[in-house]
C-alpha cells in the first residue's frame, strides 16, 4: 500500500465510487428528468437536464492556467467543499486530527469539527511578522495527525509563508502526513503559486479559487489540485454533479483568454492599489500597524477596534474586527476596493484620528 494510500480512512478504500453515467448525444431517457425546459431557462444546456458530471472544458481551461495536468486538478465548489472532502477522506472521527497556524481561515476548524477530528494549534508569530516555525509545527504533530493546513498568503494576516519552511514541513511528514496549502490569495503576491513543488513532495496539496482575484465567489468554484494518486482519491468522494450547469457556463464564458487578459490587469489594479493604500494607511495618526500583504486585503492595528469598527459601521462600510482572535487584539481587515471605496475607508480613519 502507498503512503498516501495509508492515510485514507479505510472507509472511503473499501467503498465502491457512484460513477455518474458519461452524458452521451441522444435521446435523454436514463435520468429521470423533466423533458420540458422553461422558456425562461437560458442556460444552453438547459437546465431540465443534469450537469455534466465531467465538465473537461472547465477542467482543461483551469489545468491550464495552473499549469498542471487535468488529471491532477479536481473542481470544487469553491475551496470551502476542497477542505471539507479533504477532511472526510482523511480524518477518522474520534482518532485523527488537523494541524492548523492560528491566526488562519476559520473554516479548517469548521470541517474538522463537523468531522469529528481533533484540531492542534500551532499559532504563527505575531512578533515575527506572523511566521511559521516550521520545527515547532513537526514536533506538535500526533500518530494520528493526517493534515497540516497552511494558508499562503495567509487569511488575516496577509503574507505568505516562507517557502523553505513549507517543505521543511512536506519533507518532515513525507508518508505520514498530507500538507495542504490554501492559496487562495496568491494570485496577489510577488510570488508564484507551490504548483511547480508538487512532484517534489508527494505529500503536497494545493487549494486554489476563482473566488478571489477572479472575481467569481458567487459561482462558488475552486480546485484541489495535487498529484494524480491524491486527486483520484478525493474525486471518489466528490459528489456527483457537484458544479451545476449555470456555474460551468458562467466559468466557461469568463474564462476564456480575453477575459483572463481582462483579469491580469485588474490584480494587477487591486496590488497598486493596495500598495498605495498600505502606505496612506500608515501615514494615519489614528492607525498602529499596517501589515505587509500578498493578498486583496490589509490588517491594520488601531487603539480602539471595536470603536473604529462602529466608525465604519455608521457610514456604511463593512470590514472585519479581528479583536478576539489571539494575536489580532485591536487588528481590522479591510479588503481593497475601488479607488473611491478606499478614499471613503481612508477618510473615515482620517476622521477618527483627527488627522
Ligand atoms: C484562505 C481562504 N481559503 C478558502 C476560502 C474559501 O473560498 P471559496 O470557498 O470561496 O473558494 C477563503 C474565503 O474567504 C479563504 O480566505
Amino acid at each position: 500500500m502507498s503512503d498516501i494510500l495509508q492515510l485514507v480512512r479505510p472507509q472511503v478504500l473499501a467503498m465502491q465510487p457512484y460513477l455518474p453515467p458519461e452524458s452521451e448525444e441522444g435521446m435523454r431517457l436514463n435520468a429521470n428528468e423533466s423533458a420540458w425546459r422553461s422558456e425562461a431557462d437560458n442556460s444552453v444546456r438547459g437546465l431540465n437536464r443534469y450537469p455534466d458530471p465531467y465538465p473537461e472544458t472547465i477542467s482543461a481551461r483551469l489545468a491550464g492556467m495552473y499549469g498542471v495536468k487535468p488529471g491532477q486538478l479536481a473542481l470544487t465548489r469553491g475551496s470551502d467543499e476542497a477542505i471539507d472532502l479533504l477532511l472526510r477522506l482523511f480524518c477518522r472521527e474520534g482518532v485523527d486530527s488537523i494541524v492548523i497556524c492560528p491566526p488562519t481561515f476559520g473554516m479548517y476548524r469548521v470541517y474538522a469539527q463537523v468531522q469529528g477530528a481533533g484540531v492542534i494549534e500551532v499559532p504563527l508569530e505575531p512578533e515575527k511578522a506572523f511566521e511559521l516555525d516550521p520545527g515547532k509545527l513537526l514536533a506538535a504533530c500526533e500518530e494520528n495527525t493526517k493534515l497540516v493546513f497552511l494558508c499562503s498568503p495567509n487569511n488575516p494576516t496577509g503574507q505568505l509563508l516562507d517557502e523553505a519552511a513549507v517543505f521543511e514541513v512536506c519533507r518532515g511528514l513525507l508518508g505520514r502526513a498530507v500538507v495542504v496549502v490554501d492559496e487562495a490569495y496568491v494570485e496577489f503576491a510577488d510570488r508564484a503559486s507551490l504548483v511547480n513543488s508538487l512532484d517534489a513532495w508527494p505529500n503536497l496539496v494545493i487549494l486554489r479559487t476563482l473566488s478571489k482575484a477572479y472575481g467569481l465567489a458567487g459561482a462558488r468554484l475552486g480546485a484541489l489540485i495535487s498529484s494524480l494518486e491524491i486527486t483520484g482519491l478525493f474525486k471518489r468522494i466528490i459528489p456527483p454533479y457537484a458544479l451545476s450547469t449555470p456555474v460551468l457556463e458562467a466559468g466557461e464564458a469568463l474564462l476564456g483568454p480575453e477575459e483572463l487578459q481582462e483579469l491580469e490587469q485588474r490584480i494587477e489594479q487591486t496590488r497598486l492599489l493596495r500598495n498605495n493604500m498600505a502606505r496612506e494607511l500608515a501615514g494615519l495618526k489614528i492607525v498602529r500597524k499596517v501589515w505587509p500583504s500578498d493578498a486583496n486585503f490589509l490588517l491594520i492595528s488601531v487603539d480602539d477596534a471595536a470603536a473604529v469598527d462602529a466608525a465604519f459601521a455608521r457610514d456604511g462600510i463593512l470590514i472585519r474586527n479581528f479583536s478576539k482572535e489571539p494575536g489580532l487584539e485591536n487588528c481590522l481587515r479591510i479588503t481593497v476596493g475601488t479607488p473611491e471605496q478606499n478614499e471613503a475607508v481612508v477618510a473615515v480613519l482620517r476622521e477618527q484620528g483627527n488627522g
